[in-house]
């Protein structure tokens, strides 16, 4: 079989390609520890309510510089309804779903996390300016998703 030289370049630089992307997923995953968005923490959809941290969702202070978050989402909504943070301090957002697929999104932050029922997400983040941030479900969900959001009010300690 003869191969013409622009086609020998072309299946050069796919295979290259390909090794390339393999290597970043590969290192991402095995020297990093980049896991999948939403976590591999796994819990019983039907008993959130009774499960904890689930049980008590709200905002609880771990130490000085990190508190964390307990969220449930749900069609077609998020408890607790309110949410108050601290600026400057590492927030840590742990969110399952009791129903459906949802997701937990803060735009113009790197907050974007898909909610499956049956798992609990995990993200990190630091809110640098005070504020009001809306918070919104970017899965469809049901009839209601456009009316699905929250606020998280970020104050200035
Ligand atoms: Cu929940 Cu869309």
């Amino acid at each position: 079989m003869h191969l013409h030289k622009f086609e020998k370049i072309w299946l050069a630089f796919g295979i290259i390609t390909l090794l390339v992307f393999l290597g970043i997923v590969g290192v991402t995953a095995f020297a990093q520890g980049q896991t999948p968005a939403g976590g591999l923490d796994t819990i019983d959809p039907d008993k959130v309510d009774t499960t904890a941290p689930f049980d008590k969702p709200g905002v609880r202070k771990i130490d000085d510089n990190t508190y964390e978050v307990v969220i449930k989402a749900m069609t077609y909504g998020y408890e607790p309804a309110e949410i108050k943070v601290p600026a400057g301090k590492e927030i840590r957002f742990t969110v399952t779903s009791k129903d459906v697929v949802h997701s937990f999104t803060i735009p113009h932050t790197k907050v974007n996390m898909m909610v499956v029922p049956g798992r609990i997400s995990h993200k990190s983040y630091t809110f640098d300016k005070p504020g009001k941030y809306l918070t919104i479900c970017n899965e469809y969900c049901g009839t209601g998703h456009h009316f699905m959001y929250t606020e998280i009010e970020v104050f200035e300690e």
